[in-house]
């Protein structure tokens, strides 16, 4: 790390060993739509601005270093400086949020006799880094829809590695892949995974089931949540009606085993580096998301009641994924939280 500077990797590896330090945000409140696990906000933008460290001064002495945060590093440059003027221990995040979005972590467990891996955050290189480390070989990658609010890597990584590209039947992506429809088993070493159509969020959506004691289930079913079914615009009918198959999806998804494990596509918290994995129960999604539980008249007035404003660029972020293409930054447009889910 640079003297004053720690890039997101530096960090990354900083917090998944556990090592001290305290992560300083110092973005407005009202930017602040996502964070990194551990964070403290203080509020000292306007003060910083000016050269002044505002509520910043009464830190208390921490153990490690401050690494100061803001949108790209600007701000919390100023912060640096400004508490290293005073003796104060800090380090400023290279590209602040933005790039901060290319952090990532893993979480690891066995079920049905397969080693699930969770990736959380999406890079080939990544991918490619872990396949590496533990001697696998990638047979397929199946995306679960096409998205919105992140840039989809599936079509890269499969190049990448000489995979099989699945994706749910439909005809919004303009490049080859193998389409997977409803009970379509995918063969991998001695088990296999099975499409399950979930439309709602998306007409294509599809949840991936393992022997029935885990569902993948994309942006359909969240840990307290469902998803959003309005991304593709239409008129307040079209969304009703997209809402009635997510009601129709979900129900599907709660008639599996109580013990079912769900693993979404996303949470909308940030992701502490402890290891675990992201998951539930079918059972446990009955019993504490009322949502769920409601008539179809009635969950189609509650999903469209909560619909959270549109992920920032959504709808060139589709473009991209539908053409199976990645823009030189990918951090410009996607940096941000989860916006899959209803409220
Ligand atoms: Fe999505």
């Amino acid at each position: 790390m640079s003297a004053d500077r720690i890039s997101v990797a530096e960090l990354q590896e900083l917090l998944a060993a556990h090592r001290p330090v305290t992560v300083l945000d110092v973005r407005s409140p009202s930017d602040v739509d996502w964070e990194i696990p551990g964070a403290i906000h203080m509020d000292a933008y306007a003060e910083l601005q000016s050269g002044r460290l505002g509520p910043l001064a009464d830190l208390s002495p921490a153990q490690g270093p401050i690494v100061t945060v803001c949108g790209v590093g600007r701000t919390a440059g100023i912060a640096t400086e400004l508490l290293r003027a005073k003796g104060v221990a800090a380090l400023t995040l290279d590209g602040g949020m933005r790039s901060w979005s290319l952090a990532w972590n893993t979480a690891q467990i066995m079920i049905s006799g397969c080693q699930v891996v969770q990736v959380r955050r999406v890079d080939p290189d990544v991918y490619v880094r872990l396949l590496s480390e533990r001697g696998w070989r990638l047979v397929a990658v199946a995306d679960t829809h096409i998205h919105a609010d992140h840039l989809s890597r599936s079509r890269q990584l499969a190049h990448l590695e000489g995979a099989a590209l699945l994706l749910p039947t439909q005809n919004r992506a303009e490049y080859p892949f193998r389409p997977v429809a409803d009970g379509d088993r995918i063969v991998f070493g001695s088990t296999a995974l099975v499409g399950m159509r979930t439309p709602g969020h998306t007409a294509e959506s599809t949840t991936y089931l393992l022997d029935n004691t885990a569902a993948f289930t994309g942006d359909t079913l969240f840990l307290n949540s469902v998803g959003r079914p309005d991304l593709e615009g239409g008129t307040p009918q079209e969304r009703a009606s997209r809402a009635r198959l997510l009601h129709m999806s979900v129900s599907r998804l709660l008639q599996l085993p109580e013990a079912t494990q769900v693993f979404p596509g996303h949470v909308s918290e940030a992701i502490a580096f402890d290891g675990r994995m992201l998951r539930t129960t079918v059972g446990t999604i009955r019993d504490t998301v009322a949502l769920v539980r409601l008539e179809e008249a009635a969950f189609v007035q509650a999903v469209l009641a909560r619909i959270p404003p549109n992920p920032p660029n959504h709808s060139r972020i589709v473009e991209f994924n539908e053409r199976g293409e990645l823009p030189g930054d990918p951090s410009e447009l996607e940096a941000g939280a989860n916006r899959c889910a209803t409220a």
